[in-house]
């Protein structure tokens, strides 16, 4: 499973990309709002850190301009990694059938259904993202959003799509499993989480007994 990094901030994105193990980059509004900076600014400047897809979303509701804004910031940034990030709307499938026409990059986001996921499938979207942080929320449930991704990579497997399936609104180490187990190609995990990702009490004690070994005490 590829793992993205699921933030605006380009402090973290350049840290994690030093880590060695970053394909990709998803910001939404409420990240970008976190980072206080234009969107333009921070695609742009995400585009020297990370050679992998970079989603940016778009805020427009209506089809057409919707349309125009993504177009606008694919011309801005010009950047092949660009992929415009579209709400799981009818207006957003629209625009995601007219841009995967086009050969432009898409990521069809808030989706919390199966029948979701094939709209967007049908759209030709180039990603779709299944949120399994906000799925478990609102089912009160610890695998709403694991069987979420199971069952939209079992619809795939059956008709063929080729969308990519990221599993997004990851809260914690345990989702990233479920995330791989369930069939997801990407997670997309705020840094906090990828920190996490490396760490066990085991490996912690483990590493503090053969250092005392080594050094004869
Ligand atoms: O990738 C989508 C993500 O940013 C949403 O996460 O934690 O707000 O549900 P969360």
């Amino acid at each position: 499973m590829k793992l993205f990094i699921d933030t605006a901030i380009t402090e973290e994105i350049r840290e994690a990309a030093s880590y060695g193990i970053i394909s990709g980059v998803t910001t939404n509004p409420s990240l970008l709002a976190k980072s206080g900076r234009k969107l333009e600014d921070v695609i742009e400047e995400i585009t020297t850190l990370v050679n992998g897809p970079i989603s940016a979303e778009v805020t427009e509701a209506d089809a057409d301009t919707m349309y125009n804004q993504a177009k606008q910031i694919v011309k801005e940034i010009n950047n092949e990694n660009i992929t415009i990030k579209l709400p799981m709307t009818i207006d957003g499938i629209k625009v995601c059938k007219k841009l995967s026409s086009e050969g432009i990059k898409t990521n069809v986001t808030l989706i919390f259904s199966v029948p979701q996921a094939i709209l967007a499938m049908e759209a030709g979207a180039t990603f779709i993202s299944p949120f399994m942080g906000r799925m478990d929320d609102r089912y009160d449930s610890h695998d709403a959003g694991y069987n979420l991704i199971e069952e939209i990579d079992e619809v795939r497997r059956i008709y063929g799509y080729k969308s990519k399936i990221i599993a997004a609104s990851i809260r914690n180490v345990e989702h990233v499993k479920e995330a791989a187990l369930a069939g997801a190609d990407i997670a997309t995990i705020p840094f906090k989480v990828i920190k996490q990702m490396y760490e066990h009490p085991l490996t912690t004690s483990g590493l503090a007994t053969f250092k005392k070994d080594a050094e004869g005490k």
